[in-house]
């Protein structure tokens, strides 16, 4: 596609919801809850919170300022604002990344989808706890069923982004953004008042600092990048589909408010719900899996129509959400793809759907048959999560804020960040201090105490 035909999202308001709908998926409602529970709680979340507002507050400002600026898909966006540097390889890291992560996304997707079929087909109707655990267990290992639905997940990201994402993408976001948003807040109300479910909430906001090393840092920080989507280009790629009008540190606070308010959300449905039925909170990737059934038979037990209603509407949402997002990872290889090999778009989003395909079926294997099959300890799924989660993504947001902080003139960041100059330019100052120094050390001392570098 031709500069000059690059297209749009319509309205500000799409703009933001655009990235939001990118931002909040799974790594909200799934990753948030577990990583939390591995990490020991409260503690994990100040620092969670920490990492969003100062590091991924001006990293999402610096991506929005490459993606804009260069009018570029990230593979070509470094090489358009830095010709001839090898600042280049930070955008193809990107899009590796990307293409990783959906490597094993797309598979929880599809998990999605088993379940939006059994609570539709009323499966989850009088069963217990232990019961939801087995059948989660028996599920996830097996060698067809994850498959088939990864599969479907994968082609229905595909045909999106064949169609073209302008009204897709944005016209979804407006309606199941504010759909989501109802649903989990109704959900957190029932789950807090479960029997035993101030252990939960404790869990959730009594810090525990003495559960706090190295280890959490590292955890929290990638699952900042992660939650935002930073990290790897892919808001650098929306953004270069933003309007000129675009107030880019307004957008960035938004999506950073609407990610964080869907991840606690999650948090106090799902703890609440787990101690209230015993299942320990670090249970990992399956916790969702296991409790969010059985939150439903205890909270809405006697009254059966609606215990049915809220497991499906649940797990479409949840879909969904996580449609939005996989829509975002897939766009970034395509849009490079498309740009900067000159397939077509429809060539390049059948490259990239293959391609995930065939990660996501050994990520999906690893949790069964392929159990033994191992590196560093790690099968296929978890390694591709730590890979990219905890160093692919950190990495890329130290590089580009450092691009945006050191190589890239002040004047351009300055011109994007005020919309050339009609926007106060108060928050500049602030953003380009942590953009120089606090996220290129912080990032740093993080990696270098977590990864054993020293
Ligand atoms: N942020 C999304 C979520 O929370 C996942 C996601 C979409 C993502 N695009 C990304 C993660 C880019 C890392 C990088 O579910």
């Amino acid at each position: 596609m031709q500069k000059g035909e690059r297209v749009n999202f319509g309205s500000k308001i799409g703009a933001i919801l655009a990235a939001a709908g990118s931002a909040v998926g799974l790594g909200n409602i799934w990753r948030f809850p577990y990583e939390t529970g591995n990490h020991g709680g409260a503690a994990f979340i100040l620092i969670y919170l920490a990492c969003v507002f100062l590091l991924g507050m001006p990293i999402m400002i610096a991506e929005f300022t490459i993606g804009r600026r260069s009018k570029a898909s990230t593979g070509g966006a470094y090489k358009a604002l830095a010709p001839g540097t090898p600042w280049k390889w930070v955008g193809y890291m990107g899009v590796l990344a990307g293409f990783l992560i959906l490597g094993y996304y797309a598979v929880v997707a599809g998990w999605t989808l088993e379940y939006i079929l059994e609570a539709g087909v009323n499966g989850f109707s009088g069963k217990g706890p232990d019961e939801f655990v087995a059948a989660f267990q028996d599920f996830s290992s097996d060698p067809f069923r994850p498959m088939l639905w990864l599969v479907v997940f994968l082609l229905g990201t595909h045909f999106i982004i064949v169609k073209g994402v302008k009204n897709g993408i944005e016209r979804s976001s407006k309606i199941l953004m504010p759909v989501l948003f109802i649903l989990i807040v109704i959900l957190a109300v029932c789950s807090m008042t479960l029997p035993n479910a101030e252990k939960g909430l404790a869990f959730l906001l009594k810090p525990d600092f003495s559960k706090v090393t190295g280890d959490v840092f590292l955890g929290a920080m990638g699952q900042a990048f992660f939650s935002l989507s930073l990290g790897m280009g892919c808001l650098s790629t929306y953004a270069s589909y933003f309007g000129k009008e675009t107030n880019l540190v307004n957008t960035a606070l938004s999506v950073g408010v609407i990610d964080t308010f869907v991840a606690v959300l999650a948090g106090l449905i799902i703890f609440p719900a787990a101690f209230s039925v015993g299942i320990q909170p670090d249970a990992g990737p399956s916790l969702i899996f296991i409790t969010l059934p059985n939150v439903f038979q205890q909270a809405f037990g006697g009254v059966p129509l609606l215990a049915y209603i809220f497991s499906v509407m649940f797990y479409v949402l949840l879909a969904l959400a996580a449609l939005t997002s996989t829509i975002s990872l897939h766009e970034v290889a395509t849009a490079f793809l498309h740009e900067d090999f000159g397939f077509t778009r429809g060539r390049a989003a059948r490259l990239v759907t293959a391609g995930c395909i065939i990660i996501g079926i050994f990520s999906s294997l690893s949790l069964g048959v392929m159990q033994e099959y191992t590196l560093f300890g790690k099968g296929v799924f978890d390694l591709l999560d730590f890979v990219t989660a905890k160093i692919m993504l950190p990495l890329g947001g130290l590089l580009s804020s450092i691009f945006v902080g050191w190589y890239l003139k002040r004047s351009v960041f300055y011109e994007e960040v005020t919309n050339g100059g009609t926007l106060k330019a108060g928050v500049c100052r602030l953003c380009l201090f942590l953009l120089r120094y606090v996220a290129p050390i912080a990032i740093t001392l993080i990696f270098v105490n977590e990864l054993g570098l020293m």
